[in-house]
């Protein structure tokens, strides 16, 4: 569809009413009908509890086809920015929906390199914590405290916010690898200048003082893939959440605090923990992979086969894809098998071939596969989705940012149809 072949206007008849909405048309030729208008002219609201078929804003940053199983930042698709490009680069495609040119791509590199270390208070937060805390909970804990080390009264201004972004970009994987250190009882690690961003975060993982620690650089490119993966996903649960919360006016780190514990939840980002879980109880003999599948298709069995399904995609997430493929090629490079990738491949096999997934359309999500390359790279399991956040990071601050630079912006308030007790009058408590 485009803007000339698509219908101006979409007429809707209410009663004795008859009311024509503009169409907007995408740049992709998705067609939006707009009904800002709706409730002035028909004093009826519109009703999508989860709201899969609303347009929240418009967007230049990702485009998703869930029929087509398309998945595009800035009009890059991410196999090609997968097979070639890295984090960082995709962090400034996120932020400016350009690829960066080499001098922007190294003044960025030098800016983020220097602001990954945090100020020496914000340790003691970890320390105060609970050892046996789930890192989500630390996660969300940090980045919120974040905002009182750069405080400001009244809104911030644009290159505020910048420094802002740089700053939760940069110190994301220091307060990730802090929360697994603190879990842990080891030290915690500070970072290193003359790594790169996932090289960095490894090292602050799994290197202690007593001696030194190169990361393995098929585990650093391995960790890169994972985060361009999963950088951004247009209106997903964390990311509205952001935008949400950033619609009032609340600063970044707090916006972003939000967005963590949203993702936290195992019907989205912590689904990649799920998974595992899932993977070892049919491998440890709780039940068989098709006695599993069975009870995933029993709505009141409790079970659900986690990494699969999707809100948009109807079709393969073209990052599941890409996971599936990297699974093979890292557990090789690293000389390792896992028997949870077998298992694995058996499900999908299973659903691909079974009607009840079939029909619906339930296929592999981004989460079905990254936890196989996860615990091959030695994370552990209530980490992934701690690293799921850092991939989702420069998502979240671009979203935000473009939200605050939109000139129509309004606070976030959805209406809701009114379902309770109608007017009564209140009775004392004796004569109830
Ligand atoms: C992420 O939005 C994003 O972009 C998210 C994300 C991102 O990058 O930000 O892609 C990341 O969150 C991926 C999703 C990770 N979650 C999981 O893997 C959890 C398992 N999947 C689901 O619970 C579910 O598929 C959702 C939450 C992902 C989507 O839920 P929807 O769109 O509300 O779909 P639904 O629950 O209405 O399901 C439709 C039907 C139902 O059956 P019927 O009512 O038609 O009989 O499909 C069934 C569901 O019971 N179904 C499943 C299923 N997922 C859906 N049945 C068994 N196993 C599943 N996994």
């Amino acid at each position: 569809m485009t803007n000339e072949t698509a219908p101006k206007t979409a007429r809707l008849s209410l009663g004795d009413q008859e009311i024509e909405l503009p169409v907007m048309v995408g740049a992709e030729g998705e067609m939006a009908i707009d009904i800002r208008k709706l409730r002035a002219q028909t004093g009826a609201v519109t009703f999508d509890p989860g709201l899969g078929n609303t347009g929240a804003c418009t967007s230049n940053i990702t485009f998703l086809d869930g029929e087509k199983g398309i998945l595009r930042h800035a009009g890059y698709p991410i196999e090609e920015l997968a097979n070639q490009s890295s984090f960082l680069e995709v962090m400034w495609l996120l932020l400016h929906q350009e690829l960066p040119l080499k001098t922007e791509l190294d003044s960025f590199t030098h800016d983020i390199t220097h602001h990954t270390m945090m100020h020496e208070d914000l340790k003691r937060l970890f320390a105060s914590l609970p050892k046996a805390g789930h890192p989500m909970a630390v996660c969300a804990a940090a980045v919120g405290a974040l905002s009182t080390f750069y405080q400001k009264e009244g809104p911030k201004t644009p290159e505020q916010n910048w420094i802002d972004a740089i700053r939760l970009l940069a110190k994301m994987p220091t307060i990730a690898a802090y929360c697994y250190k603190h879990s842990i009882g080891q030290p915690l690690m500070y970072p290193r200048n003359d790594l790169s961003y996932a090289a960095n975060l490894l090292y602050m993982m799994f290197g202690t003082p007593c001696e030194a620690y190169e990361p393995n650089p098929v585990t650093a490119r391995a960790l890169d893939l994972l985060l361009i993966l999963h950088a951004d996903h247009e209106q997903n649960c964390s990311t509205s959440t952001v935008r949400t919360v950033g619609s009032s006016g609340a600063n970044l780190f707090s916006s972003v605090s939000a967005g963590i514990s949203a993702l936290w939840g195992p019907l989205h980002g912590g689904a990649n923990q799920a998974v595992i879980e899932m993977l070892m109880s049919i491998r440890d003999g709780e039940r068989s992979a098709r006695e599993f599948m069975e009870l995933a298709k029993q709505k009141d069995s409790g079970v659900r086969l986690m990494g699969f399904g999707h809100r948009v995609y109807k079709n393969y997430d073209p990052r599941a894809k890409i996971l599936k493929s990297a699974c093979d090629d890292v557990l090789g490079q690293l000389g390792k098998r896992d028997p949870l990738l077998d298992i694995a491949q058996e499900l999908e096999q299973i659903a691909l071939e079974d009607s009840y997934f079939v029909e619906r359309k339930l296929y592999p999500n981004v989460d079905f596969y990254s936890g196989i390359i996860y615990k091959a790279l030695g994370i552990p399991t209530d980490m992934f989705t701690v690293f799921f956040a850092i991939g989702r990071m420069p998502g979240w601050i671009s979203q935000w940012l473009e939200f605050q630079a939109d000139p129509d912006k309004r606070i976030t308030r959805p209406r809701q149809i009114y379902t309770g007790a109608t007017p009564r009058s209140y009775q004392k408590v004796e004569g109830r």
